[in-house]
């Protein structure tokens, strides 16, 4: 991105807003506007200036222009019912801005690729709004208003592990499997299933480097296409008798990647590689995508 300096415009700074505030506004390359329905924010970051808005479009396209904000970043925090119009308010006013064409809408989730309806409040609100974002994507070339946007989704906020008061972050108790100011934990399904976590002012660092990129790189979702169990051992079934068919191989693929068996044991296989191959460094995905674009061949 050139070296002018940006002028971010923040809606709704809460909890994570203010992180971002913070990062952005103490680096020289920024100007904060905060946009607030509130008469009197106790904000005193430097380079931010505080803009009283309804959130509706007229009011955002003035704020806008006046300012010359480049890009919006949304971390409102609204009744599920409300987060469609106000969304909608914000892109209709990027849109129709003279200079706002960058947008950020509240996301800050978590991993929407394989459940974009999780919590089922992102479904309610985050999924439709993701439709509207696609569908005015594709409308860019017929109508030439092109917005550029980009999701934001890190996992849990890892402030949930500090007690209250020892971050910008709201505790919502009972959300999060650990309480501690009760010092519990509340195992929830089998207690090992993944979970992921970023802390506030990394997600502020992560959104400045994202400004600073010329272009957010286009979405390009995977076609994911969910094939159950049950067929699976149907094709087993079906084709048992043609070793030799495609239909066998494909179906004894799936079941050895479903079952988990391709996968060695991470113990041993950690074990060994220190035992055995400790004077060799392995490719990692990103190393032989990288290899092969630098060198063209792997
Ligand atoms: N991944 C996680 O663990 C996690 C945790 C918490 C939040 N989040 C997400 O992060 C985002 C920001 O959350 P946050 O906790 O930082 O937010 P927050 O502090 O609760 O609220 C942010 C701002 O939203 C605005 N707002 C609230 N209700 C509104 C309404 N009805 N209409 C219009 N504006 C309203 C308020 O701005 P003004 O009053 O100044 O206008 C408020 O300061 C949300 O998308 C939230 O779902 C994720």
């Amino acid at each position: 991105m050139s070296q002018k300096r940006q002028i971010i415009a923040i809606a709704g700074v809460g909890g994570l807003g203010q992180y971002i505030c913070q990062e952005l506004s103490a680096d020289g390359r920024f100007t904060v506007i905060v946009l607030t329905r509130q008469g009197n924010l106790p904000l005193t970051f430097r380079n931010t200036t505080i803009h009283k808005t309804d959130y509706t479009e007229p009011s955002l396209i003035g704020i806008f222009n006046a300012t010359g904000a480049t890009t919006l970043i949304s971390t409102l925090n609204c009744p599920n019912d409300d987060y469609l119009p106000l969304h909608t308010s914000l892109l209709s006013a990027c849109l129709n801005s003279i200079t706002c064409k960058r947008f950020i809408p509240s996301e800050w989730g978590g991993n929407i690729d394989d459940f974009p309806n999780l919590p089922r409040a992102y479904g309610r609100t985050r999924a439709p709004f993701r439709d509207i974002l696609q569908q005015t994507k594709a409308d860019a070339s017929d109508t030439g208003n092109k917005i550029e946007y980009t999701l934001i989704n890190h996992g849990w906020c890892m402030e949930y592990f500090l007690p209250e008061g020892k971050s910008y972050r709201k505790h919502c108790p009972g959300e999060f499997p650990v309480d501690v100011n009760k010092w519990e934990y509340v195992v929830r399904g089998t207690g090992e299933e993944k979970q992921a976590w970023t802390c506030g002012r990394d997600v502020a660092r992560g959104v400045k480097e994202l400004l600073l990129v010329d272009e957010w790189p286009p979405a390009r979702p995977l076609t994911r296409v969910h094939r159950p169990l049950a067929e699976i051992n149907a094709s087993l079934q079906k084709y048992k008798d043609q070793p030799n068919s495609i239909e066998l191989a494909i179906a004894e693929a799936e079941e050895w990647g479903v079952s988990g068996a391709t996968a060695c044991p991470k113990e041993k296989a950690l074990r060994q590689q220190a035992c055995y191959f400790s004077r060799l460094k392995f490719m990692t995905i990103e190393d032989m995508l990288n290899k092969a674009e630098t060198e063209g061949f792997v």
